[in-house]
């Protein structure tokens, strides 16, 4: 039985957003540990000491490496000396907006290969209820493994949220779940020695629900507000001011914001594991998908902000100038997986706009019909512009400076609340 003394080796399966991290807080908590990674490019960036990922700084990587406790890998092979495996691969959507198991699966066919008995097998990455057990306890099984017996395996979603500030990795608490209660017990016990706060859970589908919970609630809340904002943009009154009216209520009452629409791996693509498992299993989550309608219509929608403004100045999409500042899914990350501001370029571009873009930790981007490279922000580049879209408002923005450059700006973001409205129209 393990017992989590710092000679054990874990591996972490999977070095983006979520293993990354989970990694080097093993290894800084005197794991030994192997990463794997089928990303030829992340794993010679991480043997050079090279952090792609903006949490995780250079010298943290280096102090990890130096300290000889780390080894990373596009390789399965050292797996079994491992006796903790922690699976942190991507569930993203596939091409017509499935969940896309592919990598969860061929991540867990690597493991079944090789899998040594006593080992602790826990997954982090986003699911349906019932997928630990179906896809990964399932496949065990029919290669002569079974959990509780020769293996345990564990449910633990990660909640890290890149970019926040307060909450990170080890202030977020842990939900757990097992396959059997010893399997729960190892899980519990191994995030305990990472210094987590441990929740248990009772059952290996509650944790995965309580996971989609989170993210769709985010998801319901965001189009409730986006909504708003159209029907206060068709009345004449300012959503961001009702929604920091509404937040005075000490109770009851919780702030989300409009936006040019929701993106990244999580919010956007978590809530359609959540509706497409709700519809297959009988009983769709109409609310849900509601909201995710709303949520992905909104690029349409800020285009025809877009388009009343040009329109203000005699101008259309076709043809006009449009500078669109920040194209990630949220400020301050360079994450711009399911970007609801490239789906709007998107649309512009079909629309015929010349669209350009800024963004400080971007330097390009792939719409549907082109490459583009960031462009760079001066006076001469911002001024010859129809019009000027700030979509994020990322902390190197210098605001005064760019509302007084533009001609006709269009503020997403309410970071320019305080500026007079006579060349700037708002969400
Ligand atoms: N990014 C977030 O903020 C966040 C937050 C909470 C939960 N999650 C969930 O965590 C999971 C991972 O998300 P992420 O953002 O870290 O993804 P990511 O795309 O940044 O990283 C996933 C990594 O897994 C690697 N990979 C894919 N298949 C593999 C395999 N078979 N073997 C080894 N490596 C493989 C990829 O090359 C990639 O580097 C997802 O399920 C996501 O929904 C993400």
């Amino acid at each position: 039985m393990l017992n989590f003394a710092y000679q054990q080796k874990v591996a972490v399966i999977g070095l983006g957003y979520v293993g990354l991290p989970l990694l080097i807080l093993a290894a800084h908590k005197g794991y030994s540990v192997l990463g794997i990674d089928l990303d030829k490019e992340r794993i010679a960036s991480l043997k050079k000491g090279k952090s792609y990922n903006p949490e995780i700084s250079d010298n943290d990587l280096q102090t990890i490496f130096e300290k000889d406790l780390i080894k990373v890998s596009t390789d399965y092979s050292e797996l079994p000396s491992c006796d903790v495996i922690v699976v942190c691969v991507h569930t993203p959507l596939s091409s017509d907006r499935k969940p896309d198991y592919s990598y969860l699966v061929n991540a867990v066919r690597e493991i079944a290969f090789r899998l040594r008995q006593g080992q602790l097998i826990i997954v982090e990455s986003t699911v349906a209820p019932g997928t630990t057990s179906t896809l990964v306890q399932s496949h065990l099984q029919t290669c002569g493994f079974v959990a509780g017996t020769h293996y345990f395996l564990s449910y633990s979603p990660e909640r890290i949220d890149p970019g926040n500030k307060e909450f990170k990795l080890n202030t977020i608490p842990k939900l757990v779940a097992g396959f059997t209660p010893t399997c729960q017990l190892l899980a519990n016990k191994f995030y305990d020695s990472l210094g987590l706060t441990v929740v248990p859970v009772r059952t290996l589908a509650t944790a995965e629900m309580a996971k989609l919970l989170e993210n769709t609630y985010r998801d319901i809340n965001i189009a409730l507000v986006n909504e708003m904002a159209q029907v206060c943009r068709t009345n004449n009154i300012n959503i961001w001011e009702v929604i920091n009216a509404a937040a005075t209520k000490p109770f009851g009452f919780q702030a989300f914001y409009p936006g040019p629409g929701v993106g990244g791996h999580c919010v956007p693509v978590d809530s359609v594991y959540y509706t497409s498992w709700a519809r297959e299993s009988g009983t769709p989550a109409k609310l849900a998908e509601l909201a995710r309608k709303v949520n992905a219509e909104m690029p349409q929608y800020v285009t025809s902000i877009i388009r009343q403004t040009l329109a203000a100045t005699n101008k259309i999409i076709s043809g006009s100038k449009i500078l669109v500042l920040g194209v990630t899914y949220k400020k301050d990350t360079d994450d711009v997986r399911e970007s609801s501001i490239i789906k709007l370029i998107d649309q512009l571009q079909v629309e015929g706009a010349q669209v350009s873009f800024h963004d400080p930790l971007v330097e390009s981007i792939n719409t549907n019909s082109t490459e583009l490279q960031r462009i760079t922000l001066n006076v001469n580049s911002i001024s010859q512009q129809d019009c000027v879209v700030l979509a994020i408002a990322h902390s190197a923005y210098n605001m005064s400076w760019l509302y007084s450059v533009s001609p006709v700006m269009i503020d997403l973001t309410n970071a320019m609340a305080d500026y007079p409205n006579n060349k700037l129209s708002k969400l």
